[in-house]
């Protein structure tokens, strides 16, 4: 597919780096020889999409190049992708335990093969090492703007154990955590590899906002594949967000149409019938449809962004990767 073609581009501009990516992360997780360690470095086998990295490694570059008019990705920005897949793995790692799931990138899930005790602390000591390795990085307006994606994951993730009240205030709340959860990584680690080429605030600021709008049209498209894509196709149980009692972009907009789902939505879809009931409403109404407009307003907005960074092979890469992403099958 043109989805296919526009990753493989992307990836060609970043290959020798993306290449190196596991092993390096493998690497910093190696001091530990016993269960820890191979538990650690159990998805860092290569199979993932490693799409935050990628698009960290390509940022980098055309910041360089809008900065230097030379592309070479120095080793703190290298660490900043790094960092970003190993903080997503981490999280994911929790997230597992918390979602009670028992696969992800096409393997049994840790929680399953080790227990959940071991997960928690598999998650911890990753996170550990990430905060070495930004300490390493010795910038310490990047130790801030990375330090704070990690209290947004917490957050973002508590926000998503409870329902808004006020069905006014429900799109803004889930608005909020998907940029908690998802986007205000992009965001920062964006920003952060702009911050470290010598870029200026006005150009970090829109690598910045660059990646929020990134990250929020991809959790969009996200949550709009739980409901139309398979476990198969993702390499994670789909079909998953009602009966973890969530309600994300394709139920709000359905609950426009047919307002008999905001009880639903309240109890978290926790009696017989909810998830079949909200799902084929869903399925009626324009749910899908607008949360494919609003991902794509973010993917303009991103692209529109971009615009301001000067005009390079890998700009136009990461234009075309973000157009793409409307089109993603996993
Ligand atoms: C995946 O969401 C989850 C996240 C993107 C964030 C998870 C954050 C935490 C568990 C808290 C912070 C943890 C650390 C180590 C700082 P999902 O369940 O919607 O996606 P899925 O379908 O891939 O499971
Ligand atoms: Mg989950
Ligand atoms: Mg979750």
């Amino acid at each position: 597919s043109s989805n296919d073609a526009a990753v493989q581009d992307s990836y060609r501009l970043v290959e020798s780096e993306m290449s190196t990516l596991c092993d390096s992360i493998r690497h910093e997780l190696s001091i530990n020889q016993g269960e820890l360690g191979t538990i650690v470095r159990y998805y860092f086998d290569g199979t993932g999409k490693a799409f935050r990295p990628m698009v960290v490694m390509l940022m980098a570059k055309a910041c360089n190049f809008h900065q230097q008019t030379e592309q070479l990705i120095s080793d703190s920005q290298r660490n900043i992708a790094m960092i970003t897949e190993m903080l997503h793995t981490a999280t994911l790692i929790h997230d597992d335990v918390i979602d009670a799931s028992d696969s992800r990138r096409g393997k049994d899930s840790i929680n399953l093969v080790w227990g959940q005790r071991k997960a928690i602390l598999a998650g911890d000591y990753i996170l550990s090492i990430v905060s070495t390795i930004l300490a390493r990085i010795g910038n310490p307006e990047v130790v801030s703007i990375m330090s704070q994606v990690v209290e947004d994951l917490v957050r973002g993730e508590f926000m998503q154990l409870g329902s808004k009240e006020d069905e006014n205030e429900r799109f803004k709340h889930y608005l909020d955590k998907t940029f908690k959860k998802t986007a205000s990584m992009l965001a920062a680690s964006c920003q952060s590899v702009a911050v470290l080429g010598g870029c200026n605030d006005a150009i970090s600021h829109i690598a910045y906002q660059y990646g929020r709008n990134l990250g929020i049209a991809f959790q969009l498209v996200d949550d709009l594949l739980d409901f139309v894509s398979s476990e198969q196709q993702m390499g994670k149980p789909t079909a998953a967000d009602l009966k973890l009692g969530l309600a994300t972009a394709p139920v709000l907009f359905a609950a426009q149409q047919y307002p008999e789902l905001n009880p639903l939505i309240m109890r978290r879809f926790n009696q017989e019938g909810d998830v079949e009931t909200a799902r084929s409403l869903v399925a009626k109404s324009d749910g899908i449809e607008q949360t494919k407009i609003l991902a794509s307003e973010h993917t303009k907005e991103a692209v529109r962004l971009l615009q301001h960074l000067t005009s390079s092979n890998v700009q136009q890469a990461l234009m075309r990767l973000t157009q793409e992403l409307l089109t993603r099958q996993k």
